[in-house]
This record gives structure tokens, C-alpha cells and sequence, in this order.
């Protein structure tokens, strides 16, 4: 699939929050998004929040997305590092694609890029949290290096059930 990765900017937060929201069909059934519900995070407040944040450019926030042919913003990928100064060294990744994208290697892309960007951003670790069901980013993660490092119980509430998910992280060498 023909993709262009390129940093998150201002004025990309309305696109990536409908990226995001793509997949909610409002039943919360099985949903796509196996760790935060789409629907309450797809507000106005989101989109003004993420644009405050990337017209930032914080030292220890990088963002990336991935844009198709067309045009569209298809995902997103993003660390955020501590501020303390005993933890500046690692920070916590996130990523997403729209459900209409979704299996064609558009997040390996994007969190390929986003590891090479953390090392020479200066990173020493990239970490993130995903429930244990959520194959596909732990496959993700796995086959981009991350290695499982615990377990955390109950960490998530999908609809009525409670789930575990993985603490997972990767050294950069
Ligand atoms: C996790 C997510 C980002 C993966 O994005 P993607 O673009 O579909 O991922 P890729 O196409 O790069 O595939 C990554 C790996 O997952 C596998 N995969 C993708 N979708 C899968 C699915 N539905 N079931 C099983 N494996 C799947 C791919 O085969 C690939 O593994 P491989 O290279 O060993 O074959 C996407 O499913 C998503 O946005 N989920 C909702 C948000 C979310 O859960 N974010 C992560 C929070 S930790």
C-alpha cells in the first residue's frame, strides 16, 4: 500500500480523531479499540487538545501519521517520556489505524519509524500497555522487538469485563 509517514502537526487533530473514531459503532461489542473506548475520546476537547499539544513541540512528545495516497490520515503513532529526571529516558507509545485500514502494515510502518525516531531523539526505552487479547499489537509489538516484561490484572474495563493486559518494552540499542 502506497503511504507516506510524516510528523504529526497542528490542525491534524480533527483527522486523527476521526481516524480514531472510525471504528465505533456505538454497540461496544468486540470493539477494535481494545484499550480506550474511541467514542468518549472523539470530542472537540480531543481535537483541541492534540493540536495545542503538537503546536507544543515538546522535546519529549513525537508524533507521527501515516497519510495514503488520497491524502487520508489512516494512523497515528506516538511516545510521550517522563519529565522527571529519573525517567526522562524512556517513554510511553501509542498507536492506532482506522478499522477500514486496518491489516495492511500500516502501524508496522509507523511504529517502525517511531523507533528510530525515539533512539535518536535519545530514548533509551519505549514502552506500552495492551491487552492481553489484543493480538494484533502484541504481534505488533513482539515483531518490532518489544519484549513482554508483566502482567498487569484488571488493567482495562471493555464493556462489562474486566481484562489484563501487558507491560511491554523495548531497549534501544
Ligand atoms: C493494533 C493495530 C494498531 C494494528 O494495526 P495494523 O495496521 O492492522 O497492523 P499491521 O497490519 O502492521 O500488522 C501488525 C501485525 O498484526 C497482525 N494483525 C493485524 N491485524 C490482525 C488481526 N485482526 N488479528 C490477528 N493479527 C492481526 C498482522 O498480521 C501483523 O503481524 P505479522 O507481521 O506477524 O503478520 C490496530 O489493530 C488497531 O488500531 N487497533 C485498535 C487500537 C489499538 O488497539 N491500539 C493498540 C493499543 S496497545
Amino acid at each position: 500500500m502506497e503511504l507516506r509517514i510524516r510528523n504529526a502537526r497542528t490542525g491534524d487533530g480533527r483527522a486523527i480523531a476521526e481516524c480514531f473514531y472510525a471504528s465505533c459503532d456505538n454497540s461496544c461489542k468486540d470493539c477494535f479499540n481494545k484499550y480506550i473506548c474511541s467514542a468518549s475520546k472523539y470530542t472537540v476537547k480531543m481535537i483541541t487538545n492534540m493540536d495545542k499539544r503538537l503546536s507544543k513541540k515538546l522535546k519529549n512528545y513525537l508524533a507521527l501519521v501515516a497519510i495514503d495516497k488520497n491524502g487520508k490520515l489512516v494512523g497515528f503513532s506516538s511516545c510521550l517520556g517522563s519529565t522527571d529526571k529519573s525517567m526522562m529516558h524512556r517513554a510511553e507509545c501509542g498507536w492506532f489505524v482506522d478499522i477500514n485500514y486496518a491489516n495492511k502494515g500500516i502501524a508496522t510502518k509507523l511504529v517502525e519509524r517511531l523507533i528510530v525516531d525515539a533512539k535518536n531523539s535519545g530514548f533509551k526505552k519505549l514502552e506500552a500497555e495492551a491487552a492481553i487479547e489484543n493480538i494484533a499489537s502484541i504481534r505488533l509489538a513482539k515483531k518490532l522487538g518489544f519484549e513482554i516484561e508483566g502482567t498487569k490484572k484488571l488493567a482495562l474495563r471493555i464493556g462489562s469485563r474486566y481484562i489484563d493486559s501487558y507491560i511491554l518494552g523495548k531497549v534501544l540499542n
